[in-house]
Parts: C-alpha cells; structure tokens; sequence
C-alpha cells in the first residue's frame, strides 16, 4: 500500500461520521474513524436524538394514563410513575444502538481510533498516541450546548442543566423552567410536563420554533400551553443564582423594561448549539471556521483545504441527524470519485412532542419572500386534523396539514403538519417533493383510508379549493 495508512479517515462517529465511514468501507475504500466518546454514535445516540426519544415515548404512555386521555376510551388506569425503569429502558436503547454501530464498524471493516483527533497536516492526525495519516479527511465533528453567559451548567447537581443532563434527572422537578422555546425546550419540557413539573418555558423571540411556517409556531404554542406548558415570550434571562436545590431566574423583557423573579427547582439551558472545532488542530492545516464557527464546504463537502472535506453539524445548515446521515454519504461517494448529492432545500424537520410538528420546503413566509413579496403567487391549503376520520376516531382532534404551492405552476413549495404521526407523514411529502410535485398530483394519488396522511392528501385538494370532508 501506498504513502498513507488509510484512503479515508473520518472524525467523529456521529450520524454523519458513522454513515460516511460505513459507505466509504462500502465503496471499497480503506477507512478509519476516530471518536473520543467511550461509545459510537455521536451526539444522536448517546445523548441526542434516540435518549430524548425514549423518554418522549414513555412519558407519553404517562401522560395519556394520567390525564384522561385512556379513560375516554374506556381504560381506568391510575399510573404510578417508575422513573429508575424509565430511564433504565432509555439507557436500554442507547446501549444497543450504539453497539450496533460497532457491530456495523466490525463487519464493514471500519477500524475505530480511541481518542481525540487533532489534525498534524491535511493528511495526518494524532488520535490519542497514535499517528494515522489518510488520503482524505472528513471533519463530522458535530456540535455542542451553547452556554448562556453567566450562567453556569451543572449537570451533576441537576439544578441548572443542558439537554443532556435533562435526560438525567434523577426526580420530577416541581418548577422547571426552560430557556429557550426550540425544539430540545419543547420536546424536553413536554417529558417533563407529562411527568408532573410545572414548566415555563422563556424565549427571547415574539414566538417558539423560530424557522417554522408562522401558523404552525402559532398553533403549536397554543396547544402546548393547552397541555399546561407556561410560556414567556419576548423575554431574556438576565441570570440564575443557585442555592442548595433551588435557582432563581432573573428575567426581563427582550426588549427592556422592569426585570422579574422566579425561583425554580430546574433550569434547562437549551438556546442552540455550536459546532465542535476545537482542539481539532485546524490552524496547523489553515483552515478557518466562519464567524459562526461553522467550517464552510463547497457542494461536494470539499473545504478550503484540499483531501479535506467536512460534513454534519459542524458546517452550515439544520443541526439535524438525517442531514448528517445523507452528508455522510454523499461525502463518502464523491471520495470515492462518484456524484454525491443532498437537496439542502427538502430536509425535513420534525419536532417530536404530542402531537408532532413537521416540515419540508418553505414555509408560508418564505414561500411569499421568495415571489417577491407577492401574496397572490402562492396558494395555500389547509386541512384540519379534527376533520381527519383517523385522527377524530384516535381523539387526536389537534392540528392540521398545510400545503403552499406556486399559484402559476401549482408546484409544491411547502408541507406543514401538525399531527400525532407528523414525522412520519412529513416522508411522504419530501418525496413528492423531490419529484418536483405539483398539489393536483398530491390530491389526486390515491391514500389509505383511514389515516392520518389522507389529511395531506385533502389539504392538497384545498389548494384548488376541492377539500371533501370539509
Ligand atoms: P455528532 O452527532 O455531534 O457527532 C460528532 C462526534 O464527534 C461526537 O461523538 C464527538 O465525540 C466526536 N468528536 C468531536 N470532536 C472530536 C475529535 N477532535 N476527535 C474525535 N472525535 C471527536 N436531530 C434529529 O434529526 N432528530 C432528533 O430527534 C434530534 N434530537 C436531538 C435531541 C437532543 C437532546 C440533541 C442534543 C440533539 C438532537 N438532534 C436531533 C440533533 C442531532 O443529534 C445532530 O444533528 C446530529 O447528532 C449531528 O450529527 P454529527 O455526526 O454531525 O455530529
Ligand atoms: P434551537 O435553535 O432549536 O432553539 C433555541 C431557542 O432559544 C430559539 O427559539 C431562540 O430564539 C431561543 N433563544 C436563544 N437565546 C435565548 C435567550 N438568551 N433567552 C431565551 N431564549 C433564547 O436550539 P435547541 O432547542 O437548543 O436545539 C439545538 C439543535 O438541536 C437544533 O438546531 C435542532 O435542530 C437540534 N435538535 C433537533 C431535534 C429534532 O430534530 N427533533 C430535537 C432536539 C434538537
């Protein structure tokens, strides 16, 4: 073999690192894959995505036992929760998923590097100890909490913590407020809302889930709120001082005025996140994030910086698994001398709270941006769960479907959905999308009955003004 140790190393075995190494073993390529965490999978299996899931899925059954939601249909349970077994089963799940991805490494022959990567030279990184030089890097380092200033994170005493530490508390806080009304905010206070804390949720902005379609932001606040969450909108927090168990929170309106108090058993910091640069080395081969710290690529995930190539949530764009897994493999492939493509324009996004709230394409504001400003060059169509046969028989009467296409060519520019199964709605309409569809060609391919997708199907039909059941 040749003057390097390895045709492809990867940094970092998140969902992007872990899926370009995969494909790239695939592609016949001799790869490696440095990750200092103990265990594979990133930030999206150990601390991320798969953990808040697992707690977002059992406090759901919780929830629906303790608030009424079972009795309507005739099952009298009183819940007693165990939350040791809650967790427990959470650490269940991200034990064996983040063994299969060893179990993965093993049978494609990706060699995993224990440690720290830090660049040497664009072909070489030290890795713990160890020298391993590769004709081509990809940096998928991923992404970590963005601190607020002057306020300290404090896993360990479970008072003041970030996302991971909310996965972690070992007692259902009475108080909790969350700072910060985006999606760890609205998916981490919703587990524990259901579990019996009272949450108040702080966001800087007029309005949670800044990026979303404005009626579905709109909507979405009242149903939390609806389910007991508090919110403070257009409000800053200023500071929080510990004391023993107890915190308290100085707030103040976003734009000035007369700041409040508020004490408080827990504080989840959770305003974003920012990409992982440090101590990689990056000045030894001249490469400089942006002012957003991001490291910016070109279309095939090339940087600045030749056999250097980057992917994931540490460039620019949504901060998203699925993201950083088709990243993985695009970047793998054009590597390997093939085409690798992500359409930037059709990542859906997916908030994972009762009922879920997903996306893909533009929202309603920027559909209108995009036409100039021209209000009359899109049409819109919506379509109300609680006239969806499925989600009316389900008792799941919050939501609806919204479907934004071009007036002129009635091509598709945006899905919305608020629904118990948004996430899993939302699939259908990328793929459309990515097909360039048009509203008719949605309303008039056929959809099984009953289900909650006939909902996209009728707001489709909206669009033209022909919805059936409304
Ligand atoms: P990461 O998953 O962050 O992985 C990067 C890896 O690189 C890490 O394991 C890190 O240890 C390692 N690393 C960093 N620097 C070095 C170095 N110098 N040497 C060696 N190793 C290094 N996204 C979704 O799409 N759906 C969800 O439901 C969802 N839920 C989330 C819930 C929470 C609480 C959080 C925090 C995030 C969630 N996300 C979700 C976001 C998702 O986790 C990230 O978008 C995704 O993990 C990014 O993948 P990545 O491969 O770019 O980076
Ligand atoms: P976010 O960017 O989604 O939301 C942060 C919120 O905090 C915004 O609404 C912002 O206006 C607000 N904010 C910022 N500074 C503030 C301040 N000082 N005071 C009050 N509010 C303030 O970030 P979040 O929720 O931390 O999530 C980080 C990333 O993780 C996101 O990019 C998201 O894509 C990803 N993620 C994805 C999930 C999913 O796909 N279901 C689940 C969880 C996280």
């Amino acid at each position: 073999m040749a003057e390097y140790d390895y045709d492809v190393l990867v940094i970092g075995a998140g969902p992007g690192g872990y899926v370009a190494a995969i494909r790239a073993a695939q592609l016949g390529l001799k790869t490696a894959c440095a990750e200092s965490r103990d265990t594979l999978g990133g930030t999206c299996l150990n601390v991320g995505c798969i953990p808040s899931k697992a707690l977002l899925h059992a406090s759901e059954y919780f929830d629906a036992a303790a608030n009424g939601a079972m009795k309507d249909m005739g099952i009298d349970v009183s819940p007693k929760l165990n939350l040791d077994q809650m967790h427990a089963q959470r650490r269940d799940a991200v034990d064996g998923l983040t063994k299969g991805i060893e179990f993965l490494f093993k049978k494609n022959k990706v060699d995993w590097k224990k440690g720290r990567a830090t660049f040497q030279d664009a072909h070489t990184v030290k890795v713990g100890d160890e020298t391993v030089t590769a004709k081509d890097i990809v940096i998928a380092t991923g992404s970590s909490v963005t601190p607020l200033p002057g306020i300290e994170i404090d896993n360990d005493n479970h008072v003041v913590v970030d996302s991971t530490g909310a996965l972690e508390l070992p007692a259902v806080p009475k108080k909790m407020v969350v700072i910060g009304g985006g999606v760890i905010g609205l998916e981490l206070g919703s587990v524990w809302r259901r579990l019996g804390a009272e949450v108040t949720c702080v966001e800087f902005l007029d309005e949670i889930l800044p990026g979303m379609d404005g009626d579905v932001r709109k909507e979405s606040r009242k149903i939390f709120k609806k389910q007991g969450i508090d919110f403070k909108l257009g409000t800053k927090v200023t500071g929080v001082e510990v004391k023993g168990k107890t915190a308290t929170l100085t707030m103040e309106p976003s734009k000035g005025g007369d700041a409040e108090t508020m004490d408080v058993d827990c504080v989840l910091v959770s305003i974003g996140r920012k990409p992982n640069t440090e101590g990689l080395g990056l000045e030894a081969i001249g490469l400089e994030p942006n002012e957003r710290g991001q490291i910016e690529t070109d279309h095939d995930f090339r940087t600045s910086v030749d056999s250097v190539w980057a992917i994931g949530d540490v460039i620019p764009g949504p901060m998203l698994a699925h993201k950083a897994e088709d990243e993985g493999i695009a970047v793998a492939e054009n590597i390997a001398g093939q085409t690798g493509i992500v359409n930037h324009a059709l990542i859906p996004s997916v908030v994972y709270t009762w009922p879920e709230i997903a996306g893909v394409g533009l929202t309603t504001e920027q559909a209108i941006e995009k036409m100039g400003g021209d209000k009359a060059a899109i049409k819109v169509g919506k379509f109300p769960m609680a006239a969806n046969s499925r989600a009316k028989t389900n008792h799941e009467p919050d939501g609806f479907v919204k479907v934004i296409a071009e007036a002129e060519t009635d091509r598709v520019l945006g899905v919305w959905a608020i629904a118990s199964v948004a996430g899993t709605m939302i699939a259908q309409a990328a793929q459309a999308m990515e097909f360039g569809t048009t509203s008719e060609d949605i309303a008039y391919t056929c959809h099984a009955h009953p289900t909650h997708s006939e909902a996209i199907k009728e707001a489709a039909m909206a669009v033209q003004g022909k919805p059936i059941h409304m």
